[in-house]
């Protein structure tokens, strides 16, 4: 089809908005969940019963804490412990405890998109733990992963926690661990959260609450482009719809036009049409086996050098090495 104008697009999201809703079948990133207001959604999920990933995580590293400890000392007790997408560092501050108060030699770098996330967590540190070294990073994985690079020497410790690497499809994630690794040195380790495959209803649970908060946060996709892109989407148009193939893995999540509807977006010069039941595909939420992590590991020229996990073996944390 021809475009009678060029369209430019201004920041990442006009374009991803554009192309997505542009596209069939229509899709948008799970990305752009993340403002203020999606942030309180995730908090928020976080604290819900039937969103077991957090509270499991949490209790590997609770349970496991020296023993972590040690693996990450493994050779060389000096080391840089870089968290990619720190959040408010909930998690990472059982170990980060452990360390400071067993005299590990240990430089906190935590990196994320969000200045105000990383100011919190900053502030909450030197608090919590005054004696801890805080060096946050503001930007995208990638961008201060290499900057940290240059300042070289020490050892470095990559922790990717939430199994935030299952918003990737495995293709995206094999590109994603290939580019960490290629920035990794012989001694350094990678440290993943992964949600493993489990009884169906389990997972679809965690992503279908009651109370709403999951179908909010999937939504806040589209009350971000009304506020900031100028669009109309009326958000009880939409049904937030899971689903999870148990062969695959994939859980995904749609959002479901009830019925045929037109939205405008403004900002973009869009008029956008759907039809009734038409869907927009807004993320992927990948649960693994030891196969594929393997598999994935492999792919990346990683090795695993150990696991640890809770009783029921629903979620693992993995400890990676270049190969
Ligand atoms: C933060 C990407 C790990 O996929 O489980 C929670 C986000 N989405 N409920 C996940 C999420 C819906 C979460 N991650």
């Amino acid at each position: 089809m021809q475009k009678s104008t060029q369209v430019l697009f201004k920041t990442q999201f006009e374009e991803d908005v554009y192309k997505g809703l542009s596209d069939f079948p229509k899709h948008l990133s799970s990305k752009y969940f993340y403002d203020q207001k999606g942030d309180k959604l995730f908090q928020d999920i976080m604290h819900m019963p039937e969103y077991y990933l957090t509270r499991k995580e949490y209790d590997i590293l609770k349970q496991h804490t020296a023993e972590i400890a040690e693996k990450f000392a493994m050779g060389n007790p000096k080391f840089k412990l870089i968290e990619l997408g720190a959040g408010d560092g909930k998690k990472t501050k059982i170990l980060l405890k452990y360390l400071s108060e067993n005299n590990f030699d240990v430089k906190y770098q935590p990196i994320d998109i969000s200045q105000s996330v990383l100011d919190g967590l900053e502030k909450s540190l030197h608090k919590e733990l005054p004696d801890l070294q805080v060096e946050p990073q503001h930007g995208t994985y990638f961008e201060a992963l290499e900057k940290i690079n240059l300042e070289n020497g020490t050892k470095k410790v990559i922790l990717f926690l939430g199994s935030n690497i299952g918003n990737l499809l495995h293709e995206h994630a094999i590109a994603f661990l290939k580019s960490v690794q290629e920035l990794m040195q012989e001694d350094d380790l990678l440290f993943i959260g992964f949600d493993m495959k489990k009884n169906p209803q389990t997972i679809l649970d965690a992503y279908n609450d009651p109370s709403g908060i999951t179908e909010a946060f999937n939504k806040n996709v589209l009350a971000r482009i009304n506020t900031e892109l100028d669009g109309n989407f009326d958000l009880d148009k939409f049904l937030h719809w899971e689903v999870y193939d148990p062969e695959t893995g994939t859980a995904k999540s749609y959002l479901v036009a009830k019925e045929a509807q037109t939205v405008s977006i403004d900002k973009l010069g869009l008029l956008i049409d759907f039809a009734p039941w038409e869907t927009i595909h807004t993320e992927i939420s990948q649960k693994y086996d030891d196969k594929v992590v393997a598999w994935l590991a492999d792919n990346a020229g990683l090795k695993i050098e150990t696991e640890f996990s809770d009783p029921e073996k629903e979620y693992k944390n993995f400890v990676f090495k270049k190969c």
